[in-house]
Order: C-alpha cells, then structure tokens, then sequence
C-alpha cells in the first residue's frame, strides 16, 4: 500500500513570488517541493543556486528537495546543505565518481538521491543502492518544464521497482507528469511524482485522485 506523494516543481512557479507560490501549493495538499537547479553545462538552461534555495527555505513548511542539474556536483554539496535543503539530487551522468559524490551528500547529513537521464538504464542504480534514499527517474531530457513524456521509461521504473524491493527509497518520476501519465508511473512502482507544468499552469495541485482512478487501486 504505496502512497503516492506529489512534489511540485516550482520551475514553473512565478519566480518573482516563490513565497506565495509555495503557500499555495502546500494550502492544497502538496507532499514535496521540487526545487530544479541547472547550470547552463550539463544542461541547457540556468535557474537558481544555494543562496535561492535558502531563500526559499523559510517558506517551506514540507520537505525540500533539490534536484542538482549541474557537473561539477561535488564543490555545491555543502553549500545547498547549509542552505538547508532535506533531499540532495545529483545525476549519475555529471561525472566520473558518482559513488564519492553520493557519500559526500550523506556526510552532510542530508538525504541523497540519484537521478538518471532517459538514456541510462536502471542498472546504473545497483552499484549505489545502499548510499540512496531516491531514485529519480527523468521522463524527459532535463532542462525544461512542459516537454512531452517518454513513455519508453516505464518499463525502466518497473526494474527499478524490483530492483529496490523493499527497501526504503523512494522512485520519483520527474517530466511530462499529467492526469494521463500519472496512473502509468504509479502502476510501474513509483511513489513521487514531480509535477511542474501540470500544477502550475493549472493553478491546483492534482492530488493523485484527480490523477486517475488507477492510482486509487494501488
Ligand atoms: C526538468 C525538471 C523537471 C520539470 C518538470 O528538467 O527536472 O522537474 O520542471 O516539469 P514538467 O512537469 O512541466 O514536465
Ligand atoms: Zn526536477
């Protein structure tokens, strides 16, 4: 009996009021705030850094979590986990010492997520199972909200799922999230859903019940 959280991204939130943004996506419900971070490198876009986040911080009343779209990884870690942060995100493909960087963001204290792009497949995971608390599969190629899901991954979070098993990390799904794909990545085993567009656009927070009855059944 899986509960499905709902993490917001707010890289679809009006940047000039982050505070009421949040106020209002946490007032309808939301589990997580996404917080997308991208340095212009390993992706092609820029958002925000560790003195945003902090910003950001006070406003948040659930769980922050970050998810770092930037290579070099390593030399940020302290500083987003002074900024106050809950969920330290890096992406496999950022660099050659992922096992290191997964144990940096341990050291800190803070929860480690590994995050893969749609082109990594789930094995990449197994080598680092014990030093993650999440596993964040990309349904796009990172760098933008609204782009269009990748329904090739599904069969890559039903690995993952029985890869984890038990264990307690959770499978967040990250790009493209919409009433239509919502039901298909919790059917795969997925428990977080990252959601920027959708939530956004719409104003609301869809709650996984207006994501589709399938995920009632779960
Ligand atoms: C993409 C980001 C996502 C993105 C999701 O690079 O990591 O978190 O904001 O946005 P939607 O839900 O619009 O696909
Ligand atoms: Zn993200």
């Amino acid at each position: 009996d899986r509960k499905i959280k709902i993490a917001p991204s707010i890289l679809s939130a009006d940047f000039a009021n982050f505070g009421q943004e949040i106020r209002a996506i946490e007032d309808q419900g939301c589990d997580w705030v996404h917080v997308d971070v991208m340095d212009g490198h390993f992706v092609p876009n820029l958002t925000f850094g560790p003195a945003m986040c902090k910003a950001i911080r006070p406003h948040i009343r659930t769980v922050m979590d970050v998810h770092l779209m930037i290579a070099p990884v390593d030399p940020y870690i302290d500083a987003f986990a002074e900024a106050g942060v809950d969920i330290i995100t890096a992406h496999v493909e950022a660099g050659p010492h992922i096992h290191r960087t997964l144990q940096a963001i341990r050291a800190t204290g803070k929860k480690a997520g590994l995050a893969i792009n749609p082109g990594t497949p789930a094995d990449a995971v197994a080598p680092v199972m014990d030093l993650i608390d999440l596993v964040c599969v990309m349904t796009v190629n990172p760098g933008f909200g609204g782009q269009k899901f990748i329904h090739s991954q599904i069969d890559k979070i039903r690995s993952l799922r029985a890869m984890i098993g038990d264990r307690p990390i959770h499978i967040e799904i990250d790009g493209g999230i919409t009433p239509e794909t919502a039901p298909l990545v919790a059917a795969a085993g997925a428990d977080v859903l990252v959601a920027g567009s959708g939530v956004f656009s719409g104003g609301s927070v869809a709650k996984p019940e207006v994501y589709g009855q399938n995920i009632a059944a779960i």
